[in-house]
């Protein structure tokens, strides 16, 4: 993924070699993909293709030779979500196509808005035959038998516990070859009920994932041929898990566990929230070099009547003292953000605030939105409702903000020299990009050969949303060195 598409728009096939194999059974059943919306929806396709791999289904791009469709569904603004019904709308004509060619087609939605609406997709679109929500990728077999008998599935329970109870047992199966850079969920859920959100509804209560778990899917993950690992969480700050000997363990600890892990030489971890940054997760990512110099750390206004409005239980002062014990352990570390402009009852002085926080901060990146309403949640229903020209006009301001701050964050990098993984290959031929120790894709000339590697690279010039960079230690993995950029050391 860019930087750009950390944190929506994810919406892509999901790539073939991540669970279900392209053409590895010519005249297996062949499953399309669609993954929308955030990391955790990209981690749990992934884990669909494991289920469905083991069935028998094959990966295909091509949604025509599709024997089964999934679109894994974001709620998160009304925009995400409508995408879906477009989509839907185009299906409906290839389902048709093939039909008059004998051929069958099962669709599915999955994801959030499966979640949020239930039998009402199903309705609206009749060409679904199967509905079903985020704590039910494990029973997938079970739910496309019933729905290949011809009854349309609405499956929409919440057991976060047996979904990744049963979706564990992917360890114990033969190894398939993954991404360098890949994500693991280690928490589910909120409880936080931001007035704005949607997740807690679509993705139920927290629950974090035990260590024992994780340990085992990252040590599987390592010998699959994953260099970096991202921890997933709607708060992912506020894992916390038994450890063997029956003490509880934050996230921090649980990063020092992973570092140890053979293979794995970079760790992330995103969405943090800004009232569970522990001390030990600041000190982690003092001591410990695997922990890459990035941090996503929302705080979606600088207002603390807004902050209040929105239930973020937080003030900016607050977050303020936070950013500075962040960077006081962590100097070179690059911050993130998500902002809503327009939430109900944002006057200018409020945006204004928010202006002045980000002026404050100076972020590496952000993301930002007009604010959204969504049904079910309180935001929806209060008065004082931004009117949309002001909040598309705010937005711009916000936007053109936070572009200057991106580009003078890139412009930093000129002429460093830090760690790259090497991901995949580049838009030219004789080019590979990967990543940089604070999430900016780089692009180097070099061969194939090295995707999977880490190198060190001196970033020689600076684009608007990547950087440019020439390698320096020839075809030569860095594993075990110190140059990757951590606190300013070895760059
Ligand atoms: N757990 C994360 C956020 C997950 S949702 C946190 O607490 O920060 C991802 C982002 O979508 C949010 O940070 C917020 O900026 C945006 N978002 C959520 N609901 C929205 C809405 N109703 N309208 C506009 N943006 C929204
Ligand atoms: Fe949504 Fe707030 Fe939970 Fe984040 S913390 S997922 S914004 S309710
Ligand atoms: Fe969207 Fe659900 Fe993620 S609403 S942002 S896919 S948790």
């Amino acid at each position: 993924m860019t930087h750009r598409q950390h944190q929506e728009a994810a919406d892509q096939t999901t790539p073939a070699q991540q669970g279900v194999q392209a053409d590895a059974r010519p005249n297996a059943r062949k499953v399309f993909m669609r993954t929308y919306g955030c990391q955790m929806n990209v981690y749990d396709s992934e884990r669909m293709n494991d289920v469905l791999g083991t069935e028998g289904f094959s990966a295909t791009d091509s949604m025509e030779d599709a024997d089964l469709v999934i679109l894994n569904t974001c709620h998160i603004r009304e925009k995400a979500s409508e995408k879906v019904y477009s989509e839907l709308g185009r299906i409906r004509k290839i389902k048709e196509e093939r039909a008059l060619a004998g051929k069958d087609m099962m669709v599915g939605v999955a994801g959030c808005v499966a979640q949020a609406e239930g039998d009402e997709i199903s309705r609206r679109a009749p060409v679904v035959d199967l509905v079903f929500g985020p704590q039910s990728y494990h029973r997938l077999p079970e739910l496309l038998a019933k729905a290949s008998g011809g009854a349309k599935v609405v499956e929409t329970e919440f057991d976060i516990d047996a979904k990744f109870e049963h979706l564990s047992e992917r360890a114990a199966r033969p190894v398939l070859k993954r991404p360098p850079a890949a994500f693991l969920t280690v928490q589910e859920g909120c409880d936080k009920f931001c007035t704005f959100c949607v997740v807690p509804y679509t993705r139920g209560a927290e629950v974090s994932r035990s260590v024992e778990q994780i340990v085992t899917e990252a040590k599987q993950m390592a010998a699959s041929g994953v260099r970096e690992i991202t921890l997933l969480g709607q708060n992912v700050n506020a894992w916390h898990g038994l450890g063997a000997n029956g003490e509880t363990w934050g996230l921090g600890r649980l990063l020092r566990r992973l570092a140890e892990i053979d293979g794995l030489d970079r760790l992330r971890y995103t969405t943090s929230h800004p009232r569970d940054m522990a001390d030990d997760l600041i000190e982690a990512h003092r001591d410990l070099a695997e922990l890459m110099p990035y941090l996503h750390l929302p705080v979606q206004s600088g207002s603390d009547r807004i902050l209040a409005a929105m239930n973020r239980k937080h003030t900016r002062d607050e977050y303020f003292r936070l950013v500075d014990r962040i960077r006081e352990a962590a100097p070179d570390i690059a911050l993130s953000c998500d902002f809503i402009v327009g939430f109900p009852g944002e006057t200018d002085q409020d945006f204004q605030d928010t202006m002045d926080l980000i002026r404050r901060v100076e972020y590496g990146s952000a993301f930002s939105f007009k604010y959204s309403q969504r049904p079910g949640t309180p935001g929806a229903t209060m008065s004082d409702q931004v009117p949309e020209d002001v909040k598309s006009a705010r937005l711009l301001e916000l936007q053109e903000l936070i572009a200057n701050q991106q580009t003078a964050f890139n412009a930093s990098r000129q002429g460093m020299t830090c760690n790259v993984l090497i991901e995949r290959k580049g838009r030219h031929a004789g080019q590979v990009v990967g990543k940089s120790p604070w999430l900016q894709p780089v692009a180097i000339d070099g061969s194939e050969d090295l995707i999977g590697t880490i190198q060190a690279v001196e970033i020689t010039r600076i684009a608007a949303n990547s950087l440019f960079g020439r390698l320096i230690a020839g075809h030569h993995d860095l594993i075990g060195s110190t140059a990757d950029g951590h606190q300013g050391g070895g760059i």
